[in-house]
C-alpha cells in the first residue's frame, strides 16, 4: 500500500491508471448474439413478442411474483403502477424525499399530489418512523424506494400500510435481486418497479418491468401500459380503450438483450457486493467516511456504492457539502470516478412553481382541494444526506480486486493528506 504518498491532485500520480476502469454493461458475446438472434427473427415489437413474454416469465421467476408486465422505463411501470394501485385524481401518495425524479413525478402523472417523507440520512432511505405522520384521509399509497440497492425496513412500512389500508408501491429500480428478511424486493408490498436503463445492475439499455401477485392490479397496470386496453394472454388485440392508457411497451432487442443479462444476475450481484465489501473492509477505519450501512436481513446490492463524509470527525471547520466537493476533485484526479444523481425532490423547481400540467394542475385540481408547500428545510435528513454523500462508480463486473486496491488506496492518500487536500483548492479556487 503506497499510504503517504503524494495525491494525484497535489501532484502525485493517480492511484488509477487511465482505462483501468471498465465500463458498464459488459457486453458479452451472448448478448450480441441475443439482440442478433431478434433481428434474425424480424419479430421487433409487440407487446406479446417472444422475448418481452420470456422475460416477463423469467422475472416472474426470479423475484418470485404471479405477474410481470415489461415497460419501456421504470418511469413508465411507476406511473402504472400508481394507476394500478387504485390512486384517483386529488389523492394523496407518500414518496421519498430523496430519490430519483420520477419516484415522485409518477404520481404527478395520474393527477394524485406527492407527499414527501424525509429519508434518513445513513441508509438514504424513507424514514420508516415519519411516514405515519403524513398520513390523511386523502393517502392511498406509500412508494418506499429501496435506495442504491439498500431495501427499506419494509416491516415497518408494510405495518403503516396495513393499518390505514394503504398500497405500497416499491421502487426497485435501483434494487435488483435485493432481499428483505430473505423476500426479494418488489414482492414485499403490493407492487414492484424495476428499471432496466443502462446503469442499473440488471440492464436492457432502456427499460423497465412491473411485478404484482394482484390480479386487478395486473390487469389495470397492463391498460395503462398499452392504449387503454385489455391485456389478452395469446396475444390477439380488440383495439377498444377500456381506461386510460399510454404506451409503454419496448421492444423485443432490449428484451433479449436484458434476458442475456438475467442469467448472470446472481454471478453480477455477487461480484459487486464482493467489491463493495472489499472497500467497506478497507475504509471503514478512516476517519471522517463512512462506509454504507447494511442491517442485518437487509441485502443490499449497491447499484451505487454511497459514501458519506463527516469532516467535523476530524476537527476540520470545513461546511460537509465543500469537504465533499474538494474529497471528490481529489478523487477523480486519482481515476476513481464520482457522482451523484439525485436531488431533494420537493426542493426541484417543479414543486415550487407547482405548475404542473399548466395552471397549477394536479395541485389546483377542484377535487385535491388543499394547500400544500414544499420546502427542502422540512427534510433536514435528506439535506444531509446530499450534502454529505458520493457515490463511487466502477464496483461492477468486468472490475474486481485489483481496481478495488486502487481505490483504497486512492482514498488513504487523500484522508492522509486531508488539510493539504482541502486547503490546496482552496487556493486554487480562490486563485
Ligand atoms: C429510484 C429510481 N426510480 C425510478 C427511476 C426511473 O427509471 P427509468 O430511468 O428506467 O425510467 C430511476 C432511474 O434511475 C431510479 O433510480
Amino acid at each position: 500500500m503506497v499510504s503517504g504518498s503524494l495525491p494525484a491532485i497535489l501532484g502525485g500520480l493517480p492511484a488509477v491508471p487511465r482505462g483501468m476502469v471498465k465500463p458498464w454493461p459488459e457486453i458479452r458475446e451472448e448478448d450480441k448474439k441475443a439482440v442478433l438472434g431478434v433481428l434474425d427473427r424480424g419479430i421487433l415489437w409487440g407487446g406479446n413478442g417472444p422475448e418481452v413474454k420470456a422475460l416477463e416469465e423469467e422475472w416472474c421467476r426470479y423475484v418470485g411474483s404471479k405477474h410481470c408486465l415489461v415497460t419501456n422505463s421504470g418511469t413508465a411501470a411507476l406511473h402504472m403502477a400508481v394507476a394500478a394501485a387504485g390512486v384517483k385524481p386529488g389523492d394523496e401518495v407518500i414518496a421519498a424525499s430523496l430519490s430519483w425524479t420520477s419516484s415522485a413525478t409518477c404520481i404527478l402523472h395520474h393527477n394524485a399530489i406527492p407527499v414527501f417523507v424525509d429519508v434518513r440520512s445513513d441508509t438514504l432511505c424513507i424514514n420508516e418512523d415519519e411516514i405515519e405522520e403524513k398520513v390523511s384521509d386523502r393517502t392511498k399509497a406509500i412508494i418506499p424506494v429501496h435506495y442504491a440497492g439498500l431495501p427499506c425496513d419494509m416491516d415497518k412500512v408494510m405495518d403503516v400500510a396495513e393499518r390505514h389500508d394503504l398500497k405500497v408501491i416499491e421502487d426497485c429500480c435501483q434494487a435488483h435481486g435485493a432481499t428483505y428478511k430473505g423476500k426479494m424486493v418488489g414482492t414485499i408490498g403490493d407492487i414492484g418497479c424495476f428499471s432496466l436503463n443502462g446503469s442499473k445492475n440488471l440492464s436492457g439499455g432502456e427499460g423497465g418491468l412491473l411485478v404484482t401477485d394482484d390480479d386487478d392490479s395486473y390487469r389495470e397496470a397492463a391498460r395503462v401500459w398499452q392504449f387503454g386496453e385489455n391485456r389478452r394472454e395469446d396475444g390477439s388485440r380488440e383495439y377498444n380503450a377500456y381506461g386510460m392508457g399510454w404506451m409503454y411497451r419496448t421492444t423485443e432487442m432490449t428484451a433479449a438483450f436484458a434476458r442475456s443479462q438475467l442469467r448472470r444476475l446472481d454471478w453480477i450481484t455477487e461480484r459487486i457486493r464482493e467489491n463493495c465489501h472489499y472497500l467497506s473492509d478497507n475504509l471503514r477505519g478512516i476517519k471522517g467516511l463512512r462506509v454504507p450501512v447494511e442491517p442485518p436481513e437487509r441485502k443490499h446490492v449497491f447499484w451505487v456504492y454511497k459514501v458519506l463524509f463527516y469532516p467535523e470527525e476530524l476537527g476540520l471547520k470545513v461546511p460537509p457539502k465543500l469537504f465533499r466537493d474538494k474529497v471528490e476533485a481529489a478523487l477523480r484526479a486519482e481515476g476513481v470516478e464520482t457522482g451523484r444523481a439525485e436531488f431533494i425532490i420537493p426542493d426541484m423547481t417543479l414543486f415550487h412553481q407547482k405548475e404542473g400540467y399548466g395552471r397549477g394542475c394536479p395541485w389546483s385540481c377542484h377535487l385535491y382541494g388543499k394547500k400544500i408547500e414544499y420546502r427542502a428545510e422540512d427534510y433536514p435528513g435528506a439535506m444531509e444526506a446530499l450534502a454529505r454523500n458520493t457515490g463511487i462508480a466502477g464496483t461492477k463486473p468486468p472490475n474486481g480486486r485489483e481496481l478495488m486496491e486502487r481505490y483504497v488506496e486512492a482514498f488513504q492518500k487523500i484522508f492522509d493528506n486531508v488539510d493539504e487536500v482541502v486547503s490546496a483548492q482552496s487556493m486554487t479556487s480562490m486563485g
